[in-house]
């Protein structure tokens, strides 16, 4: 099979045709790839992993259709489409009962690129290649969990729908999951790749009374206001946190999320924030970089800081809400896909991520 390698030695992946993949265990399913969005976290990935030996298939915003099933596997059958996600909680765990899935076990390997047993099913010439983000989308074919593959209705448009996988997940999930957004709220978005497009979307869906967003790229503080924002504040000119105060009559938005991945906007968010309000953290800084956060001020104050993961999504509840979400016309996809490439030229989809161009850049895998 065809897959884009990311080899750790330069910051552009190889195209090669000579990838291997296993039959599907019991609980396993084999799935070609479609489609697969380009998230930020995978040139973070790119950053992280320079120098490491290691071989991976990056991309985790995929959808495709099931080739195979693993014995075990009674909830979908070779012909179905269905949409990868990143994270695939047990379902049976503690931490699932309680319903916490992304601090399931299982779910939390997802950035290894291994199985919990420390196999991948992907090689080359015998060696082992790792699954990215736990999908492994940028191949024809990969494998994964059944829990992973949630199945799409046969007239669902792949090449459309992928992008729920990690943006609209990560973005809606974090406002409905992690804030608990309440209709009236006023909101702060830093940010605004696909994971602050599908905040704000998040955000306007919940009912938010403003939407104030904050980007350097002026195409993309633009594109937010299509997408629901209600002020858009340039951080190169101006003071985003005294303007959000100021928006807010000098009492501070109720939730601030950081979606940049920009360390130091952790205090533009909690600076912004109101007292009683939350900083959400849903970018992570490819540079591991540090912010340094008052303690002090939290309890004086009554805010949270909080992290979200995948926005703390239980992707066979919230992946077919968001499908449904969007055939009723109120999650925008199409707009935030702006480019599409074929696999062939994934690395100028990744030069296109890291220009900021457009919202969302998508590879065409197959077809
Ligand atoms: N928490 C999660 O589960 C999760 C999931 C996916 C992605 N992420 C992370 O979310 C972040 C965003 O991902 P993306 O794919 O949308 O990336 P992106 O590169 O498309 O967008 C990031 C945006 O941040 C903007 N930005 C840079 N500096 C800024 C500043 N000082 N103030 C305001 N905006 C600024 C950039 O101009 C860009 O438009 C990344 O860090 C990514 O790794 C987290
Ligand atoms: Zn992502
Ligand atoms: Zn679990």
């Amino acid at each position: 099979m065809r897959a884009a390698l990311y080899e750790g030695q330069t910051p552009d992946l190889i195209l090669v045709d000579d990838i291997e993949v296993e039959e599907p265990r019991a609980d396993e399913v084999l799935v070609r790839i479609a489609n697969c969005g380009i998230c930020h976290s995978d040139i973070t990935l790119v950053d992280l992993m320079a120098g490491s030996g290691d071989v991976s298939v990056l991309g985790h915003e995929a959808a495709g259709t099931v080739e195979a099933v693993g014995p075990m596997v009674t909830s979908l059958a070779p012909g179905d489409k269905v949409l990868l996600t990143p994270l695939a909680p047990c379902g049976s765990c503690y931490w699932c009962s309680r319903g916490e899935p992304t601090a399931c076990h299982e779910a939390q390997l997802f950035a290894s690129g291994f199985r919990p047993d420390g196999t991948t099913p992907l090689s080359r010439s015998g060696a082992p290649v790792k699954r990215g983000l736990g999908v492994a989308g940028f191949g024809e074919y990969t494998i994964v969990r059944a829990a992973g593959a949630v199945k799409l209705a046969p007239d669902t448009p792949l090449d459309i729908a992928c992008v729920i996988g990690c943006a609209i997940q990560t973005g809606v999930g974090a406002v409905i999951n992690t804030a608990k957004v309440d209709p009236g709220a006023t909101v702060l978005v830093t940010g605004l790749g696909g994971i602050g497009i599908s905040v704000v979307q998040g955000a306007r869906l919940a009912g938010a009374a403003k939407i104030i967003v904050s980007d350097p790229v002026a195409s993309r503080r633009e594109a937010a206001m299509h997408f629901g924002a209600t002020q858009a504040i340039d951080p190169l000119s101006d003071d985003v946190a005294a303007l959000s105060l100021e928006s807010t009559g000098g009492i501070g938005v109720d939730y601030a999320f950081e979606a940049a991945g920009v360390a130091a906007l952790v205090n533009t968010c909690l600076t912004s924030v109101r007292v009683g309000g939350s900083a959400v953290i849903v970018g992570v800084d490819a540079t591991l970089g540090s912010a340094e956060v008052m303690p002090a001020s939290l309890v004086t104050h009554g805010k949270s800081l909080v992290g979200s993961l995948l926005g703390d999504c239980h992707p066979q509840r919230d992946i077919p809400k968001f499908v449904d979400l969007w055939r009723r016309g109120l999650l925008d996809l199409e707009s935030m896909i702006s480019h599409r490439f074929d696999l062939a030229n994934a690395n100028a989809g990744l030069d296109n991520v890291r220009a900021a161009n457009g919202i969302r850049t998508v590879l065409t895998v197959s077809t």
